[in-house]
């Protein structure tokens, strides 16, 4: 089954203004988004892209650094070369130094000179959290914060609950909650979503999904590629601050949440944040750290740095008491795949327990959720085998395969965010509240491990050897390479 449903519109003019626009992620991510969505034809040919560089260069220059990250989306049609020469005749570069204002003056006119039109103003701070404040005082002093302006910042917001807290206030001083998007772009995969689609627009699972029926739940983030050149940033951070702190506990909170009245921006936040507040503190052997071997002399340096996390989530309420959640994350894993795996409680009772060979049928149902690469899901059931005699069970499956199913690339999550941010709909963005409360379940954590250093582990293995799920009976489901 082919499916071509497709939800295309053009958006409306708007500038796109990147503070940070020659640093990694907006070569790697931001642009390229910007471009396959303005090769969907969604953005309007009277936009602007303005990069802010804090060295002097030109569109040519700028695009040959950027060509290599928009080659496949370039060769996807033949016609995307025309396009290319278009889309980057909407880019134009500014000099900008947001520490001592150089360059401001510039900005403000090249902005100011459309800003009559009441065109989204779009402010992408692609920077590290520490020089947000600075990239505000910037904006405030070119009066730049206009009603129509958004602000766009990365995670992670602040080291701590303290510092976010600070970020805040520099926000709020120049920009209002409806005008802040925080993101977090696991928010914008496919399956993430889906997970909502899954749960709220189908009554099969959600009748399922509480502690009477579930017996655990995993959630893998597993990386192959090391930290290479952001080591610098990821040796301040580590995986609890770079990704448990941000995309693990979002996919928590889909998939633990209640169903909001309706999905709109404010619920869906307000049931997310109760989660987070539901969480319960951790304790130091539901955790355990663990660090690539070969770390330290990439770094140069001794570090006690985690590139792999794992721990025991517990759930403080009605509908989680009892359920752990298995959370790990890794740089230098074997496989790069992201699942959920939710397994059921085994059946009350087995009518089947006198026949001779019914092993198969012993094996619980599971759930199994691709949230990247080979998006879709997966039902494990047990199934009878064909044939006479004696009835004798197999374990079989219910695929479905996203790429399989529609037709067209699956859009990168930039793309969805960055449109969502056009068309002011903060749904899939965290709210102030949210980012605190988060801190507040990883603080403690961060003080825990602090003095522990990380157990060494080979890198391409699963990272260190369990000591968390085996004292519940436990193991990890490993990833497979099945959902195709
Ligand atoms: C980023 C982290 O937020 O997410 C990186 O800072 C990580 O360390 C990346 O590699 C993973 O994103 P994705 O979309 O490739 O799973």
């Amino acid at each position: 089954m082919n499916k071509q449903i497709s939800n295309n519109s053009l958006l409306v003019p708007s500038d796109f203004i990147i503070i940070g626009g020659g640093g990694d992620l907006s070569l790697r991510k931001i642009m390229p988004a910007l471009f396959w969505i303005f090769l969907d034809n969604q953005i309007n040919k009277e936009s602007r892209i303005i990069i802010c560089l804090r060295q002097k260069s030109n569109i040519e220059e700028y695009s040959s650094k950027l060509l290599p990250y928009c080659k496949e989306a370039i060769e996807n049609k033949t016609i995307n070369k025309k396009k290319w020469s278009e889309f980057k005749s909407l880019i134009q570069i500014v000099v900008l130094d947001v520490v001592s204002g150089e360059g401001l003056n510039n900005l403000s006119l090249l902005v100011n000179n459309k800003c009559n039109l009441k065109r989204p103003c779009i402010f992408y701070l692609s920077i590290a959290s520490s020089l947000i404040g600075d990239a505000c005082n910037v904006i405030k002093k070119g009066s730049l914060n206009f009603p129509q302006s958004r602000l766009v910042i990365e995670k992670p917001i602040g080291h701590n609950k303290s510092s976010a807290i600070i970020i805040n206030k520099k926000l709020y001083d120049i920009f209002e909650e409806h005008q802040i998007y925080r993101i977090d772009h696991y928010l914008g995969k496919e399956t993430v979503q889906n997970l909502m689609a899954l749960r709220f627009a189908n009554t099969f699972f959600e009748n399922q999904w509480d502690n009477k029926n579930i017996d655990n739940v995993q959630i893998t983030v597993a990386e192959t590629i090391g930290v290479e050149d952001r080591i610098g940033y990821y040796n301040e951070y580590g995986a609890i601050k770079d990704m448990l702190q941000n995309h693990l506990l979002q996919l928590i909170c889909l998939v633990a949440m209640e169903p909001p009245s309706y999905f709109d921006v404010d619920q869906v936040r307000d049931e997310k944040l109760r989660v987070l507040k539901a969480l319960k503190p951790l304790k130091e052997t539901e955790i355990q750290i663990g660090q690539y071997q070969g770390y330290e002399s990439e770094l140069g340096k001794r570090s006690n740095t985690e590139t792999f996390v794992s721990l025991e989530v517990c759930i403080e309420n009605w509908r989680w008491a009892g359920v752990p959640f298995y959370i790990r994350t890794g740089k230098k894993m074997p496989s790069r795949a992201s699942e959920i795996v939710i397994t059921f409680k085994k059946k009350p009772h087995d009518i089947f327990s006198k026949l001779k060979e019914n092993q198969a049928e012993d094996l619980p149902n599971r759930l199994i959720i691709r949230v990247q690469p080979q998006e879709g899901l997966k039902l494990q059931l047990i199934s009878k085998a064909p044939g006479a005699g004696e009835i004798k069970f197999f374990p079989s499956e219910l695929n479905l395969s996203f790429s399989d199913s529609f037709s067209y690339r699956l859009p990168d999550a930039y793309e969805r965010l960055l449109m969502d941010v056009v068309m002011g709909n903060q749904t899939l963005f965290m709210r102030s509240d949210e980012v605190l409360a988060a801190w507040d379940y990883i603080d403690p954590i961060v003080k825990m491990v602090k003095n522990n250093p990380p157990e060494l582990y080979v890198p391409g293995t699963s990272g260190p050897k369990d000591n968390i799920l085996l004292h519940n009976g436990h193991v990890w489901i490993d990833p497979k390479d099945d959902l195709k």
